[in-house]
């Protein structure tokens, strides 16, 4: 962290107040973590109170937006008629869905089902069935701000060890979700959500992590779920990142589709779960801003 500024200057968040009386100390403590050797957050992780306002009504569009394909998913459904639901919704919020055209992504929602990872890709030829679990991944921009979420959906009748599956993850997110707090570090939160699916007897993908967001689709940093308390990023107030571990039932291992290079499967083609928030650091633990 290049720190130039005059302690009378203003400071460099934006607040209108001298450094000395602003984010000085807070800039020297994360300067002493560094100097311990910690991987530190820089300014432009850091967001303002305005930013973090624009985020929110953001992430209050995605929320609106899954909670629409909840009241709506049904078996029998194709995976293309989600993602209508999904660039409907989104539209009559006046928002836009991020992944549409992300790097080539050709569709405004990711639907993985049982053995896909992630990033499955919606189609009118693929049919939501008794039995699936299904994870719906939305992304939304709102006036310039991004917000990104995921739900698991149990369609039908699900197996028990599906079921277990999908339970599971969703408590590997809430474990990982307590250790979020300032001054502690992102290790801390991996390691919560790696323990707890390994005491399932399950495996967490290591190469697809989470990320910061808000500005962006994808920022720094970017977040593993198979860390070790006490590594990784330090964490401070201002920052948002995503929790969202793809936990798998069998192997940890996974390749990606040859003809659309996007879909992402379990190696072994067992099933897969994943849920999705969107947490801020506070001055005094975390605020969950989309789920
Ligand atoms: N929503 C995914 C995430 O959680 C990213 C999907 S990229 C896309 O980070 F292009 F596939 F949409
Ligand atoms: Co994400």
């Amino acid at each position: 962290m290049a720190n130039k500024l005059g302690r009378n200057d203003p400071c460099w968040c934006g607040s209108g107040k001298k450094y000395k009386k602003c984010h000085e100390e807070f800039d020297n403590k994360i300067a002493w973590y560094k100097s311990e050797g910690h991987i530190v957050p820089d300014h432009s992780m850091i967001k303002t109170p305005e930013q973090i306002e624009k985020i929110r009504e953001s992430c209050r569009i995605n929320i609106a937006v899954l909670d629409y394909v909840a009241e709506n998913i049904r078996v029998g459904m194709t995976t293309q008629e989600i993602d209508d639901l999904v660039s409907q919704k989104t539209a009559e919020l006046g928002g836009i869905p991020a992944p549409l055209n992300y790097e080539g992504y050709p569709k405004s929602v990711c639907t993985s089902i049982n053995e896909v990872v992630c990033h499955g890709i919606p189609s009118d030829k693929t049919v939501l069935k008794d039995g699936d679990i299904v994870n719906v991944d939305v992304s939304t921009i709102y006036n310039g701000y991004f917000s990104d979420s995921s739900r698991m959906f149990c369609i039908g009748n699900v197996s028990p060890e599906k079921k277990k599956l999908v339970d599971v993850v969703k408590e590997c997110v809430e474990l990982g979700l307590e250790k979020v707090q300032p001054w502690a570090f992102l290790g801390d939160m991996g390691q919560a959500v790696n323990d707890h699916a390994k005491a399932n007897g399950y495996s967490v993908v290591r190469e697809i992590g989470g990320h910061g967001v808000g500005l962006e689709f994808h920022e720094d940093p970017w977040v593993s779920y198979v860390s070790k308390a006490g590594t990784e990023m330090l964490l401070v107030p201002g920052m948002i990142f995503t929790i969202e571990p793809m936990v798998n039932m069998g192997t940890h291992r996974v390749f990606v589709d040859k003809d659309d290079d996007w879909t992402i499967y379990t190696a072994d083609k067992k099933p897969s779960a994943q849920w999705e928030i969107m947490v801020l650091v506070t001055e005094d633990g975390h605020e969950v801003l989309a789920y």
